[in-house]
């Protein structure tokens, strides 16, 4: 571990993960355990901030988010593991940065001008929503970490936790380094609908999806919406299935789908299955390692438990040194 760079990022458990979370994050985590001592968490305090008022859902989201972690290759000896809320020692952070963090700051914080819009039908008038990112703060920083694997939208976040750590040094002492945004480029996968996959707009293709699940969802997927009838040429160009194919099928055969498609030598429905075949076979590794979770609720349970308390040693080192240097 020495040596290694730390990273760390987080998930809030909302549901069940797809491939848009496989390619957007998921497979650069699994990459970069190679490279760097990593830390993994499920922000399930995050998750409050926006949906507190039901929280039947959450151990099982909780669960099942390791269970797809653990399916797509997060591997517990090369990884650390854990569960946000059985990490006290965030909470206690939280606390003390949010006596140093002006309210300006968060007021102008682009996602919360943002989600309050988007999410209208929710009260986000809450204390705890605008502190979201003083939250985020904590667990990075809590950690020490150097690099923050986050998508676009969490940029923000990554900024404001850097203005935070430095305040901190600057009133107390050296305590934290200022963490980077890492990001990757991720290879550009849409819903069934052309929008943005997202559980909310229900065009989401799920790791945990059978293939019989596949073949339905992907058989109702929006093509090239010029191409009306079977004998009209179609564009690949502008079709999400043809995005599809190009990451799931071999090359051969994407140049004679580009081919045949734009020759209306292959049919729209013909094509769908082949790339549905193909995206449900690269999944299968997935949902078989999900299944020996499954079996193995145990065997998931250690490795929470192995995770929780490998993130606290640190995390309750890091408390001794800022209790410290705030003379607490
Ligand atoms: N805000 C992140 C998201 O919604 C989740 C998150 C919480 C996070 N704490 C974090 C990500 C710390 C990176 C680092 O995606
Ligand atoms: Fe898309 Fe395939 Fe239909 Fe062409 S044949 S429009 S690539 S689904």
């Amino acid at each position: 571990m020495t040596g290694k760079k730390r990273i760390l990022s987080g998930m809030r458990p909302t549901g069940p993960l797809h491939l848009g979370n496989l390619h957007g994050a998921l497979n650069n985590w699994v990459r970069m355990q190679n490279e760097y001592d990593c830390f993994f968490f499920i922000a399930d305090w995050h998750a409050l901030t926006s949906d507190y008022e039901n929280t039947n859902a959450i151990p099982e989201y909780i669960k099942n988010m390791m269970i797809d972690w653990l399916s797509v290759g997060l591997l517990p000896d090369k990884s650390t593991l854990f569960v946000q809320s059985q990490v006290k020692e965030h909470a206690e952070l939280f606390l003390l940065l949010s006596m140093i963090t002006p309210v300006p700051w968060l007021e102008r914080n682009p996602t919360y001008k943002d989600q309050i819009v988007q999410l209208a039908n929710k009260d986000l008038s809450t204390f705890g929503f605008l502190g979201y990112p003083v939250l985020q703060a904590a667990d990075i920083i809590i950690y020490k970490a150097n690099g923050v694997p986050v998508g676009i939208d969490q940029v923000p976040h990554v900024e404001i936790t850097r203005e935070i750590a430095r305040r901190f040094n600057y009133m107390y002492g050296d305590v934290f380094p200022e963490p980077e945004a890492i990001l990757t480029e991720t290879p550009k996968i849409l819903g069934t609908d052309r929008r943005k996959m997202s559980k909310s707009y229900q065009n989401a293709i799920y790791l945990s999806d059978s293939e019989d699940t596949i073949q339905k969802t992907v058989s109702g997927m929006i093509t090239d919406p010029g191409r009306a009838r079977k004998n009209d040429p179609g564009n690949p160009d502008i079709c999400n299935v043809f995005e599809f194919h190009k990451l799931y099928t071999n090359k051969e055969d994407v140049s004679r789908f580009n081919k045949e498609c734009r020759t209306a030598e292959i049919g729209c429905v013909d094509c769908k299955k082949m790339m549905a075949k193909n995206l449900s076979n690269a999944l299968l590794p997935i949902r078989e390692k999900r299944a020996h979770f499954e079996l193995n609720p145990d065997l998931v349970e250690d490795i929470i438990r192995e995770g929780n308390s490998k993130a606290r040693k640190i995390a309750s080192q890091t408390m001794d040194q800022v209790r410290s240097a705030m003379n607490i």
